[in-house]
């Protein structure tokens, strides 16, 4: 009887359903781009330009303080935040946009890309951000 508690979160946790829940690749549509597989727990800023190909800018390097990393959501929001995304965001008066520096891919989204290399008169996107994300996220609630 004691064992039974045990044994049923080892069935639920290991069910079909969240086995394909934990490893199926999260999809990435970009609006005039296309529907990318990416690998789960990716950031977003490199998912678009690895997979999708955009010529997103990421000037900061991946840190949290340019805001040129900015997309717009389609379909698929993170319901959370890092708090240094949330401070950011309130810093420039940023409302209706996320920064993909921010966000790794754990479900499908679909975007809009926003701020290209492309027209900006930059001379290059920025430093390749790193594939964690800095500093240290501390996720909140979006609201
Ligand atoms: S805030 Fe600079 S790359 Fe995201």
């Amino acid at each position: 009887m004691q064992l039974a508690a045990p044994i049923l979160f080892c069935i639920e946790r290991h069910s079909p359903v969240n086995y394909i829940k934990e490893f199926t690749m999260p999809k990435l549509t970009v609006e005039g781009y296309g529907t990318f597989e990416v690998a789960k727990g990716k950031r977003l800023v490199l998912a678009l330009a690895e997979e999708a190909g955009v010529d997103q800018l990421y000037a900061c390097g991946g840190n949290c303080r340019c805001t040129t990393c900015r997309v717009e959501f389609v379909a698929g929001e993170p319901q959370q935040i890092t708090q240094a995304e949330k401070d950011k965001l309130a810093d420039k008066g940023l409302a209706g946009v996320c920064l993909s520096c921010r966000i790794q891919m754990n479900n499908d989204m679909h975007v809009r890309a926003v701020s290209r290399l492309e027209g900006s008169g930059r001379a290059d996107a920025g430093s390749k951000p790193d594939a964690a994300i800095k500093p240290d996220p501390v996720w909140v609630a979006k609201t």
